[in-house]
C-alpha cells in the first residue's frame, strides 16, 4: 500500500493536528462526529467547535513547535487500517489504531497503536496528554 493509505497525525507548529487516513472521530458515547480521510483537530484548547480546529489558535497564545519525544513509541511499519479518535469530555483525545505522529517538517516522528493526545494546550509533553487539562481546569464540553 502506498503512503497515501497510511494513517498519520501531523503537528502544525502553534496550531492543530492534521489527521489523515481512515479516520473516525467519536464522542465519549461512541457517536460518530466525523468519518473522513482528513480531520483537523484542535491542540490549543480555544476552539469554539471542539474537537475541531476553527482557527482560534491564531488569537490564542498557543506555542508548540511540534517537536517531541515519545517514550512509548512502537515500531509498526505500516499504519493502514481504521484509526479511531475518541474525544474525552474536558480531557484528552484517545487514539486506537496504527498511526505515525510527526512534526510538520518530518524531523520528529513516532508510531503508535494507542495513546492519549493533548487538546487543552497545557501538556508539558505535547502532543501527548500529561493531565494538564486538570491543572488548567479545561472546560469546553457541555
Ligand atoms: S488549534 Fe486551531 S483552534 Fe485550537
Amino acid at each position: 500500500m502506498g503512503e497515501e493509505n497510511q494513517n498519520s497525525i501531523t503537528l502544525k507548529a502553534d496550531g492543530p493536528m492534521v489527521c489523515r487516513g481512515e479516520i473516525t472521530v467519536v464522542d465519549a458515547e461512541g457517536a460518530v462526529l466525523l468519518k473522513d480521510n482528513e480531520a483537523w483537530l484542535c491542540r490549543c484548547g480555544q476552539s469554539k467547535k471542539m474537537p475541531f480546529c476553527d482557527g482560534s489558535h491564531r488569537q490564542a497564545d498557543f506555542h508548540d513547535s511540534g517537536e517531541f519525544e515519545d517514550e512509548r513509541a512502537e515500531e509498526l511499519g505500516e499504519t493502514h487500517g481504521p484509526l479511531q479518535i475518541s474525544v474525552k469530555p474536558n480531557a484528552m483525545l484517545i487514539l486506537k489504531g496504527p498511526v505515525t505522529i510527526q512534526s510538520a517538517d518530518g524531523r520528529f516522528r513516532s508510531q503508535r497503536s494507542r495513546g492519549a493526545l493533548c487538546r487543552c494546550g497545557h501538556s508539558n509533553k505535547k502532543p501527548f496528554c500529561d493531565a494538564g487539562h486538570k491543572r488548567c481546569g479545561f472546560n469546553v464540553d457541555d
